[in-house]
């Protein structure tokens, strides 16, 4: 018998299983596909490679400001292609190592279990063989959402699995759904050279991210000419010779919308099905698989993590209920940090958040004060020619009590961990504004951002505030 069984070696079970061996257990991982599981194959990893390709492109339209004159350049979208798979396989094997160095064994094919302490596995092969373990753990990820419209399904509407594997650049892309799926390839498309709107149902898009900061990135994204509806809801799709045609429904109109591809991006929702859920005692619902603050599903012994307990989607978050898990299995229970969760969007400029947003802040009436500083007075961003965007901190106005850190700006997903480390350590406005930060750094305006919180901050006129 295992002492660890985990099906699904995504970013949560892969890590698991890691952490598990490392504590000594007996553990096994089974995969019905290539380990890295969305993240690796299909998500964070193929995404960040094309972005690296518009960030590329975005470079040459604007090399004449370095004074460099690019007279010509063209795309081919197989290198392209070839470098992005590349990628992700010299990653996915890396995995495979790392499982294999830990000797984990590994089992491939689909798990579905059969009671608490049984897993059934349909092997690749067509053969079936059972698994038994003290404890399992049920890391089977996210599968894309749909919505029920006519039109659907026709082709040329596509999933976001669909849209990284293009082998052409379409001339009009619709995106529906205004999320962090779909800004960011709206972003990578735009860069391409394609036409896109996006139809977002709700007043705003990137929808919980501190609306100073969406403010500011959708009129960052409009000026580029990415078109932009919200509050806009898409009733049908239509394919005649033309292409496709999207109707969708504003306030107080009905309009629509020609297009040569549909790219779905309406959210993710939690991988459920097959996996034998039913009959087990499990308590779930599509949102997720039920758990409680140990992970733990409602049958004892069986956990939970990642985007399948539908709590948080994120991958670094998965890994880190991972490790969790393991470490309460193994009896090796530490004392809790905040857990406080940065997240990371890849757009132009990059936006990365952690902690509360002002908005957050005053639905639970907390009184804070906000210190802002942009990149256009940073040295370093002037250099790179990014000083587009800037680092806002939110600190509670009793104790300078560091609540939240919102960036806009190049390299946010980097800056963001002064933040995360700050907030996770309940740091006060003066730990940072007393820490020397590098010359010359982007880092600085993160510094002089805590500086502003109590308007001292030294590379802005008096008065002169954001
Ligand atoms: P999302 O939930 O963030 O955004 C989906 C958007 O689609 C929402 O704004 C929603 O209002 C809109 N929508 C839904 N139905 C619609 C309709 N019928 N018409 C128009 N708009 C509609 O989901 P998304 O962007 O697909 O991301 C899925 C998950 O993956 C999220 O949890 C996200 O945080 C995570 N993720 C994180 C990334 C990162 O951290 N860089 C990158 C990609 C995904």
């Amino acid at each position: 018998m295992k002492d660890i069984v985990i099906i699904g070696g995504g970013p949560g079970g892969y890590v698991a299983a890691i952490r598990a061996a490392q504590l000594g257990a007996n553990v096994c991982i089974i995969e019905k596909d290539k380990f890295g599981g969305t993240c690796l194959n299909r998500g964070c990893i193929p995404t960040k490679a094309l972005y690296k390709n518009a960030q590329v492109i975005n470079t040459i339209n604007k090399s004449r400001d370095f004074g460099i004159t690019i007279d010509n350049y063209s795309i081919n979208i197989q290198d392209i292609q070839n470098r992005k798979n590349n990628i992700v396989s010299s990653l996915v094997n890396g995995v495979e190592k790392l499982l294999q160095e830990n000797n984990i064994e590994v089992i491939r094919g689909k798990g579905i279990i059969k009671d608490s302490k049984t897993v059934r596995v349909e092997l690749e092969d067509g053969r079936e063989k059972e698994i038994k373990g003290k404890n399992i753990i049920i890391a089977t990820g996210s599968i894309p959402d749909k919505i029920s419209i006519p039109g659907i399904n026709v082709s040329g509407v596509i999933t976001t699995e669909e849209m990284l594997e293009f082998e052409e650049i379409p001339q009009n892309l619709v995106i529906i759904g205004g999320g962090v799926v779909g800004m960011e390839f709206a972003d990578i498309f735009n860069a391409l050279g394609t036409n896109v709107s996006v139809i977002e149902y709700l007043p705003n898009i990137l929808n919980g991210v501190d609306s100073s900061i969406s403010k500011r990135y959708k009129a960052i994204a409009k000026r580029k000419k990415i078109n932009i509806m919200v509050n806009a809801k898409v009733t049908k799709i239509t394919k005649d010779d033309g292409g496709l045609q999207v109707y969708y429904e504003t306030k107080n109109n009905e309009k629509t919308i020609k297009v040569d591809k549909v790219l779905v991006a309406v959210g993710r929702k939690p991988n459920l099905s097959n996996i034998g859920l039913d009959g087990t005692g499990i308590i779930y619902e599509e949102k997720g698989i039920y758990v409680n603050e140990d992970y733990e599903t409602s049958v004892k012994g069986i956990f939970a993590i990642g985007d399948v307990n539908g709590k948080v989607m994120l991958a670094h978050e998965a890994s880190h209920q991972g490790i969790k898990v393991v470490e309460h299995i193994m009896g090796l229970e530490g004392k809790d940090s905040n857990e406080v969760i940065p997240s990371c969007i890849f757009v132009f400029p990059e936006i990365a958040c952690v902690g509360l947003t002002e908005e957050e802040a005053k639905q639970k009436e907390i009184d804070v004060k906000i210190g802002k500083f942009m990149f256009s007075a940073n040295g370093k961003a002037m250099t790179m020619g990014e000083k587009e965007g800037f680092v806002k901190i939110i600190a509670n106005k009793d104790n300078d009590e560091i609540l939240g850190v919102h960036i806009l700006g190049p390299h946010a997903s980097d800056l963001i961990h002064e933040g995360v480390l700050a907030i996770n350590n309940n740091l006060k406005i003066n730990d940072i504004t007393k820490t020397i930060h590098a010359h010359p750094t982007l880092s600085e305006v993160f510094h002089e951002a805590t500086l502003d919180v109590n308007d001292i901050s030294l590379h802005i006129l008096p008065k002169k505030k954001i």
